[in-house]
C-alpha cells in the first residue's frame, strides 16, 4: 500500500481543545501552552477563534492571546473565524492564516453559526475577496459534520462535495473534512476522500477526527491510504464542541505522531517535547486527558 512519506500535523488544541472547557483558562496559561507547542516542530497551530465571546466565553481573550504569544516566523498561527466580523478582528490581531467554519448539515450550521449553509457560503465568498486584498496568506475552511451530524445523522456525501466545489470556486486554499462527533468509519473516509479528489483540483484536503467512538486512529490511517497529508489533532486528546452533543476529544497529537514515527512517516515533530506539552495541557485543565502515549511513553522511546 502506498502511504505518504511525510504529513503535516495541524495542532488545534488551543482552540478546539480549550473551547469546551468550562473553567476559564487564564490567558497566560494559553500563551505558555502555545509557546511550548511552537517549539515542538509543529508548523501550524490553531491558536484561538474570533467568534462571539458569548458563544465561546473561553476564547474571549483571542486578541490578547494573539498579541502575547511569541511569534515564530516559520510557523503559521491559524485562527478560526465564523463570519466577516471575525475576519476583521483576526486581521487586527495580525493573523495571516484564517480558518472559516461551516457545516455540511443545515441544522448544525444553524446551531453553530446561526446561518443556513447558503448564507455561510455567501459570507465566505465575500471573505475570500476581502482576504485577498489584505495580508492573509492562507484561507482554509473546516467543513463540520462532513461524516455525519448529531441532529440529522447521515449527511449525503454529495452535499459535502457540492459545498467543497463551491469553496474551491471561491478560492479556498485548504478544505478540512471534520468528523465533529466521531461518526466516521475507515471505509466511509476512503469513499468521501475519493469523491472529493475526483472533483477538487486546486485546494488541499485535510482531515479532523474526533475520537468519540474510538475510530480516530483507524480513520486517520484510512485518510493516509488515500494520500491525505494534512491531519488535525489536539494535544493530549483535548477537544469538543459546545454546540455538538457528544463531541468528545480529538485524536491526541502525540499518539498520532508516535504511530507515524513507528511507520517511518515524517512529521517533523519532536515526540518528547510534544509529550511535555500534553502533560502541560493536563495540568492546565486539571484533569486526566485521554492521550495514551503520554501515560505509557513512546513505543521505542
Ligand atoms: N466576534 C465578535 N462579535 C461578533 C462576531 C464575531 N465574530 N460576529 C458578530 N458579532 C456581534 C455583532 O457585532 C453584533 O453585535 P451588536 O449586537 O453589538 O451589534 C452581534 O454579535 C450579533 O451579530 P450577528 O451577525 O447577528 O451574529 P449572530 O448572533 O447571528 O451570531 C456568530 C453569529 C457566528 C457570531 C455566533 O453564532 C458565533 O460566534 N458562533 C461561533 C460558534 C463556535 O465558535 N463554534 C465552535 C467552533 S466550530
Ligand atoms: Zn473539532
Amino acid at each position: 500500500m502506498e502511504l505518504p512519506r511525510e504529513v503535516s500535523i495541524v495542532e488545534t488544541g488551543p482552540r478546539d481543545g480549550l473551547q469546551n472547557i468550562q473553567q476559564y483558562v487564564e490567558t497566560g496559561e494559553k500563551v505558555n501552552l502555545i509557546n511550548a507547542l511552537s517549539k515542538t516542530g509543529l508548523r501550524v497551530i490553531e491558536v484561538t477563534s474570533f467568534v462571539h465571546p458569548k458563544a465561546v466565553p473561553q476564547l474571549r481573550d483571542a486578541a490578547q492571546v494573539m498579541s502575547q504569544i511569541q511569534h515564530d516566523s516559520t510557523l503559521s498561527y491559524r485562527v478560526l473565524v465564523p463570519n466577516m466580523k471575525g475576519v476583521e478582528r483576526a486581521l487586527e490581531s495580525g493573523a495571516s492564516h484564517i480558518n472559516f467554519v461551516l457545516a455540511a448539515s443545515n441544522s448544525f450550521n444553524k446551531n453553530n453559526v446561526n446561518r443556513s449553509i447558503a448564507e455561510s457560503l455567501e459570507e465566505f465568498r465575500r471573505i475570500v475577496e476581502f482576504a485577498h486584498k489584505k495580508k492573509i496568506d492562507t484561507v482554509s475552511v473546516s467543513i463540520s459534520t462532513a461524516f455525519g451530524c448529531p441532529f440529522e445523522k447521515r449527511v449525503p456525501m454529495q452535499k459535502v462535495v457540492e459545498i467543497a466545489l463551491q469553496l474551491e470556486r471561491f478560492g479556498v486554499d485548504q478544505i478540512i473534512l471534520c468528523d465533529t462527533t466521531g461518526m466516521a468509519n475507515p471505509m466511509y473516509v476512503r469513499e468521501l476522500v475519493q469523491e472529493m479528489s475526483e472533483v477538487i483540483n486546486r485546494a488541499q484536503i485535510g482531515v479532523h477526527f474526533h475520537d468519540t467512538r474510538s475510530t480516530g486512529l483507524a480513520n486517520i490511517f484510512a485518510a493516509l491510504s488515500m494520500s491525505i497529508t494534512i491531519i488535525e489533532t489536539c494535544v493530549g486528546g483535548l477537544g469538543g464542541c459546545p454546540f455538538a452533543p457528544g463531541a468528545n476529544g480529538n485524536v491526541a497529537t502525540e499518539d498520532i505522531v508516535n504511530m507515524l514515527d513507528d511507520m517511518g512517516i515524517k512529521t517533523g515533530v519532536n515526540l518528547g517535547r510534544l509529550i511535555k506539552c500534553a502533560k502541560m495541557a493536563q495540568d492546565i485543565i486539571g484533569r486526566e486527558l485521554p492521550g495514551q502515549v503520554m501515560k505509557v511513553g513512546p513505543t521505542y522511546g
